[in-house]
């Protein structure tokens, strides 16, 4: 990740060849990773995985894996959280991570992620994983119509609830990520981190011209003024 301070560009980059031959996930060296670090990159790959999981594109085996990766956040987050030294939670994040990452890998992530970008390139002082909690919420509700059977979907297989209604369903995912978020102080507001209204529709030029790539392969059209409306709700 590279970020141009000149242009306010914060741009990703990824090749075959940057792919390493072997990865060592070694969830010890992760039990000193304090509090705020544990939550805002856990958030991330879920994040990964939910965005993945919405991807025009995704597929069988990319859902699989989003949907595991999600649930094991929500279920080991709060120990690993409380107790960074509880192996069992850190290697269950450890393992959603990793496959957060080939879903993203083998479907890829749509606007939370270009947003996200958007805002850390023009303040890096916005934790990645903290600005996508901030815009997610709000990201889905304005997708709303487009994704809530898929929204659907995982308010069964990550949160565990069963209510057939597919609205109402769809519905009860947005609420119980943004409290599952709320455990964890990540339901910040934008002006904390000193956006204002008027930065808005520049942050959002550059999301697209990075990032157009990702924000097409989201459920709704979006343009540049939707990407400027979703960051006003986040304000
Ligand atoms: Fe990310």
């Amino acid at each position: 990740m590279i970020t141009n301070p000149r242009t306010k560009e914060k741009v990703g980059i990824g090749y075959d060849v940057i792919f390493p031959k072997v990865s060592i996930v070694d969830p010890t060296l992760m039990t000193t990773l304090p509090k705020d670090q544990t939550a805002y990159t856990s958030m991330d790959a879920f994040y990964h995985s939910l965005e993945a999981f919405l991807n025009i594109d995704a597929n069988p085996y990319s859902d699989l894996l989003a949907i595991d990766s999600m649930k094991r956040i929500v279920s080991f987050l709060m120990k690993a959280y409380t107790n960074g030294e509880d192996l069992e939670a850190r290697s269950n994040l450890a393992w959603a991570s990793t496959e957060a990452g080939i879903t993203e890998t083998l479907t890829g992530v749509i606007a939370n992620h270009a947003i996200e970008h958007g805002l850390s390139g023009f303040n890096e002082q916005l934790p990645h994983g903290l600005g996508l909690c901030i815009t997610g919420p709000y990201l889905l509700e304005y997708m709303f119509e487009e994704c809530r059977e898929r929204l659907a979907v995982l308010t069964k297989h990550v949160f565990n609830i069963d209510e057939f209604n597919v609205n109402k369903s769809a519905s009860l995912f947005i609420e119980k990520l943004y409290e599952f978020q709320d455990l964890f102080n990540l339901n910040e507001k934008l002006s904390k981190f000193g956006f204002k209204e008027q930065d808005l529709p520049e942050i959002a030029k550059v999301a697209y011209r990075i990032m157009k790539g990702v924000i097409v392969k989201s459920p709704k059209k979006l343009e540049e003024k939707d990407l400027v409306e979703i960051m006003k709700k986040a304000l």
